[in-house]
């Protein structure tokens, strides 16, 4: 039976950034993965690309029960410190639009950039290995792991939670974290997919289908919560960042608002053309602003015939209505097969907010996407992962 200091279950994110941190003052540190190959989602984030952070990165960016939760975390370890890190191993990078930084070649110089740095520490990397159980012993944890058909034991005194959520189960996605969660009697807040696309009724899909491909900026609003940027119609119903990031906000049953010309006045901008460009049509006046194919949808000329002088203030009026505020009722999401991230996870009532440290079983650590801490769509859930996991790697490491 081999012994560690620390044992880390997932080589994502989270846990590759913690192991090292934790090996930094010579811990011996294990981590171990089912899968074949450490960072899977970072290869595949960003479009290959990884969105690693964001430099607006604060804890306003994070759904939580406990809003204030992350806030220490992201203070003791930033974007800019990751930035810093990114530096250290000369990869080159650029922001792409709202504090987005993204690697300009590809998500593998940053697995590689975990992986160098667990190299350096003498973090020991085991993949193929699988979780079969865990018991708490009185100085620490006690592993069942098996690899290649072959069962064996490891102890730990520290043991470090980072297998992510339920989103993608084709990436290796488990909700191991929350099993576990249970078994020590930790509460787990609701799960459910986010950062997901929308799903609709069959008449709102149709004209979805019909539109698939259509992309335009535009304000969608769930209550207070709004977001400007893009959305996109799909065969399967809506997508783009803006529905993104909603979808972690909005609740079945209830409507979005989508304003598909967030700067503009429709009825007015419809009103002026009626009265100074009267032979013009209500398409080709909305076509400055709007994809063709979407005016042609919202405006067809079957019902908006002819010169816009000659169209009743009433059915300009109800066309303007659609075009700032079209209340839509999604059906669901896509789910967990397309879901970016999974909403809620470990309370974080029973954490430590410093150290992600169990309150109840000392040595026990919950970081990255396992926690109910989710950020939104745009480099804030990588660095929620490199900060939960650099506030464990410092305690493990301080603790020596
Ligand atoms: P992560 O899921 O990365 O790692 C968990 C590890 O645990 C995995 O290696 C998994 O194999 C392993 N594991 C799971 N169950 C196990 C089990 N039962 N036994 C053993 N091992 C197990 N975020 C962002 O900030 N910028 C971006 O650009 C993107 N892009 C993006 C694209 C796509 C398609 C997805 C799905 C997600 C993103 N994200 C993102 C979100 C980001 O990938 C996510 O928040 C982090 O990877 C979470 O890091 P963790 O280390 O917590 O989990």
């Amino acid at each position: 039976m081999k012994t560690y200091n620390t044992v880390i279950l997932g080589a994502g994110a989270a846990g590759m950034m913690a192991a090292s941190v934790a090996a930094k003052t010579g811990n011996s540190v294990y981590v171990f993965d089912h899968a074949m190959a450490p960072g899977e989602k970072i290869r595949i984030s960003g479009g290959g690309r990884c969105n690693f952070t964001n430099i607006h990165a604060s804890s306003q960016n994070f759904l939580s029960a406990n809003k204030h939760f992350a806030k220490s975390a992201l203070s003791s370890y930033s974007a800019s410190d990751f930035v810093g890190l990114v530096k250290k191993h000369k990869i080159p990078f650029h922001e792409k639009t709202l504090g987005q930084l993204f690697c300009d070649n590809s998500s593998q110089d940053i697995i590689k950039l975990l992986l160098d740095e667990m190299e350096a520490t003498g973090v020991e990397l085991a993949l193929e290995t699988h979780f079969k159980g865990v018991t708490k012993s009185e100085t620490g944890f006690e592993l069942e792991l098996e690899s290649h058909g072959k069962r064996f034991t490891v102890k730990c005194q520290n043991l470090v939670v980072a297998c992510g959520g339920k989103s993608i189960p084709k990436m290796g996605a488990t909700g191991l974290a929350y099993d576990i969660a249970e078994h020590f009697r930790l509460p787990v807040t609701e799960v459910r997919p986010a950062l997901v696309p929308l799903t609709f009724s069959e008449q709102d899909k149709m004209m979805m289908q019909a539109l698939s491909g259509v992309s335009t900026d535009a304000k969608v609003s769930f209550g207070k919560t709004a977001f400007d940027e893009a959305i996109l119609f799909t065969h399967r119903g809506l997508s783009g960042p803006a529905i993104l990031q909603i979808s972690s906000y909005w609740r079945e049953k209830q409507s979005i608002i989508v304003n598909l010309m967030p700067s503009i006045n429709s009825f007015e901008l419809l009103k002026k053309g009626k009265q100074t460009q009267g032979k013009k049509t209500v398409q080709t006046i909305l076509s400055d602003h709007l994809p063709k194919r979407l005016v042609a949808e919202l405006a067809p000329s079957s019902t908006f015939k002819g010169n816009i002088a000659d169209i009743p203030d009433k059915s300009l009026h109800s066309l303007s209505e659609r075009l700032n505020s079209w209340t839509l009722y999604p059906i669901g999401t896509e789910g967990y097969r397309t879901a970016e991230v999974t909403l809620g996870g470990i309370d974080t009532k029973s954490l430590n907010s410093k150290t992600m440290e169990c309150k109840s079983v000392a040595g026990l650590y919950f970081i990255g996407e396992a926690v109910d801490v989710t950020g939104w769509l745009g480099g804030y859930n990588f660095q929620w992962a490199w900060s939960s996991a650099f506030a464990t790697g410092t305690a493990i490491s301080k603790a020596l």
